[in-house]
Order: C-alpha cells, then structure tokens, then sequence
C-alpha cells in the first residue's frame, strides 16, 4: 500500500492547479490551516461526494494530520504544505472552488503584525478569484479584536456579502460544526468562537 504521506500530501507548484490531484472530480473546498487535523479528518468523511485540500503552512502540523487521516475514510482529502495568502491564484483554477473553511486563524494580536494576518484585502481578492460565484466562506475566531476586524475586512471587500445579519452571530448549520484542538482549548480558558459566514456575490 502507498504510504500516507505520498498519498494525501501534493506539492502546490505554480501553474499545476491542484484542482487536478484527485482521482474523482468533485466539488473542491478548501480548508486554510488545518492545524492538528481534526476538522480535515472528520468533515471531508461526511462529505465524501466532495473533495477536500487542507492548507497548512507548517511541516510539523502536516504530520499531525496525518496521523488522524486514513485512506480508506478520507479518499477525498489532500493536504498541501503551504503558505495561504495573494498568491492561492496561482494553485486553483478561477471560479472552482465551492467553499472555504478556516478556523481559528492566527490572530496576530500586536498591531505591528496586523499585516500578518491572514484576512485582508490582497487576499480577499485573489480568494474571490478562485471561488465560485455563491461559495461560502466559513470563519471561526475566538479573538474578539480579530473577529472585528474581519468583519470590517469582509464590508470592505466589493465581492462578498455576509450571511448572517449579525457578522458575528453562531452558525445555522452548527450541528455539522467540528470542535477543533484550538477551540477546545480556548473554550476552556473561556474564550468562545465567533463564527462568520460569507458567500461570494
Ligand atoms: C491557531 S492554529 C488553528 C489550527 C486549527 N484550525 C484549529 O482550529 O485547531 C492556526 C493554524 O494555521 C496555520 N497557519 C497560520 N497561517 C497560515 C497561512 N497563512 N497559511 C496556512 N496555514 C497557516 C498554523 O500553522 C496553525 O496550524
């Protein structure tokens, strides 16, 4: 049997859209940051007619999703060991993928690493390149400085409209929400997440 990590980890290379590393085409949706793997390993399962790239930035959290992925269970996951910001357009094809999720992104609580952060108007757009007319962009926060300002991000931005009348109100479909590592964690410290829905117009 191929070994996991030839299996479930492709090389994101300019140029090769990684629209193409799944044997069966389906529905593309992106999860940015997938940390210890609990949300890419579970939700893709229930989802198994659509197709799943995790994108994470670092090597060490890659192997910890490894050791929660199995190929029998996630034969519609990859992961991609990569940096997500402006330049994602260059590792999908336009208008192809159905959804984002991202949980719990690094929030950067100094200001002079606000440009750090992940949701911001270069990204923004290129993200609204490679979505789907309608996709949805689901974002969970527990960093309530954070969550304003991607609300703000979001009202800025000419290609989204939020979904929810309260930016920062909780999920309709929280039954299918995935407790993460992160979130557990923080929930014991008492912070709670803010989730944020928005929809490609
Ligand atoms: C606070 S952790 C949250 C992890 C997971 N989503 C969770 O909720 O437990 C943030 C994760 O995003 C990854 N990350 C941060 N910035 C990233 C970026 N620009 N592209 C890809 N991964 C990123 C980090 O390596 C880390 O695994």
């Amino acid at each position: 049997m191929i070994a996991d990590s030839d299996y479930f980890v492709v090389e994101a290379k300019a140029g090769d859209f990684l629209n193409e590393v799944f044997p069966i085409r389906q529905d593309l949706y992106l999860e940015i940051g997938s940390g210890k793997g609990e949300f890419i390993s579970r939700y893709p399962a229930h989802h198994l007619d659509w197709n799943f790239i995790g994108m994470e930035k670092s090597p060490k959290r890659i192997r910890n999703c490894l050791k929660k992925l199995s190929q029998e269970a996630n034969p519609n996951v990859r992961l991609v060991c990569q940096y997500a910001d402006a330049s994602i357009v260059n590792y999908f094809r336009k208008e192809s993928l159905s959804g984002v999720f991202i949980q719990h992104p690094d929030p950067w609580p100094k200001r002079r690493h606000h440009r750090r952060r992940l949701i911001q108007q270069d990204f923004l757009s290129a993200l609204a390149e490679v979505l789907k007319p309608k996709a949805r962009i689901q974002i969970s926060t527990d960093h309530k400085e954070y969550a304003a300002w991607i609300v703000e991000q979001f009202l800025q931005n000419p290609h989204y409209l939020s979904l929810q009348d309260d930016p920062m109100q909780v999920l309709p479909n929280l039954d299918e929400h995935i407790v993460t590592w992160f979130e557990q964690e923080q929930s014991r410290l008492g912070y709670h997440p803010h989730f944020m829905l928005y929809e490609r117009i």
